[in-house]
């Protein structure tokens, strides 16, 4: 069931059920993070792996040292200036948070999302919410609630209902452990943001290595093949189907072989990323016979998007 009742969520929530979050990201699908009953749901509803860890989400930046035992002062400069927001931080967890959550690595990853019916359901909470993406694993991350219901509304008690999601693709993750910050997924927040912010350059980390054991090479998959390619008129020009579906960054001028999915009309990169899974899951469901899409700027918010095509691209 679809609304906007955050006590009701909150109920639920309390007794151990689960509920679709919504975040400026993607929607979530929120458990207790201190119940590892209700968390073990999660993984059995999204027939996610075991050993791939959650996300835990606070009210504000005073609830983290609940939940870790090192609160670093990077780690509090970055909270100060990206929370409530798209930023998720790897920090050393301490006993409270069950290891599940953590898919028994000695670190959890928390973050503030900028959602005013979530904050406010996480303020009337008293424990914080473990949610993933509100998607069955390996599927594209839904951006409405409407989608969150196609894809797991049988197994989800009630989704809170939140609109479309501002920023549309998954937070940035960084870990920062013993005063060094590595950046583990691109997502809402930029590199250069956090660059910036912290006046020093940060190293990324092959993310299939053991930190996030989660970011798995393929994900974010339509049913259909999606083709990334550099360029999409020359590929146009090309392909041998009857039709293809098409994602477009900029207006191009059209031919009757495809069917077109206009992210943006001028290349503004976080319209693209807004748009973008929504998008997907159109692509996915009309009559071409496979998905295209350019790979895009490689700077800003358009790494998180060529790393998610990259991902969906995987066969
Ligand atoms: O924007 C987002 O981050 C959304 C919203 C709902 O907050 N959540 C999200 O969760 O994208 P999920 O589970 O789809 O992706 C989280 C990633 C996973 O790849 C997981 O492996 C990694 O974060 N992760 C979570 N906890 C971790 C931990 N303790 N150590 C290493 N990686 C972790
Ligand atoms: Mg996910």
């Amino acid at each position: 069931m679809i609304g906007t009742d955050v006590s009701k969520a909150s109920k639920l929530l309390t007794q151990g059920e689960l509920v679709a979050i919504p975040t400026e990201t993607v929607y979530g699908l929120a458990a207790n993070a201190l119940d590892a009953t209700a968390v073990a749901k999660i993984y059995t509803a999204k027939q996610r792996p075991s050993f791939n860890p959650l996300i835990v989400h606070v009210s504000d930046t005073d609830q983290v040292l609940n939940y870790v035992s090192d609160f670093s002062l990077l780690a509090q400069q970055l909270a100060k200036a990206f929370w409530p927001g798209s930023l998720t931080i790897l920090m050393p967890k301490n006993d409270k948070v069950p290891d599940l959550v953590t898919a028994g690595l000695p670190n959890v990853a928390l973050r503030v999302p900028n959602h005013p019916l979530t904050l406010q359901l996480l303020k009337s909470l008293a424990f914080p919410l473990a949610a993933p993406s509100a998607n069955v694993s390996n599927t594209v991350s839904p951006t409405t609630a409407h989608r969150v219901e196609q894809n797991l509304g049988n197994v989800v008690h009630y989704i809170l209902d939140g609109g479309k999601c501002d920023v549309g693709v998954e937070s940035t993750i960084v870990s920062v452990i013993d005063n060094q910050i590595t950046l583990l997924r691109e997502g809402g927040i930029s590199k250069e943001q956090i660059e910036e912010e912290l006046g020093i350059e940060i190293s990324t980390k092959a993310e299939e290595k053991i930190m996030a054991p989660g970011q798995l090479k393929k994900h974010y998959a339509t049913r259909k093949p999606l083709f990334l390619v550099d360029d999409i008129q020359d590929a146009l020009l090309r392909h041998q189907a009857e039709k293809v579906s098409v994602l477009l960054f900029e207006s191009i001028p059209t031919t009757e072989n495809y069917i077109p999915y206009l992210l943006s009309s001028d290349y503004d990169l976080s319209e693209i990323a807004n748009n973008l899974f929504e998008m997907m899951h159109f692509a996915d469901e009309d009559d071409g016979e496979f998905i295209l899409a350019a790979r895009c700027k490689n700077e800003g918010i358009g790494r998180a998007i060529n790393d998610r095509l990259t991902r969906a691209s995987v066969r």
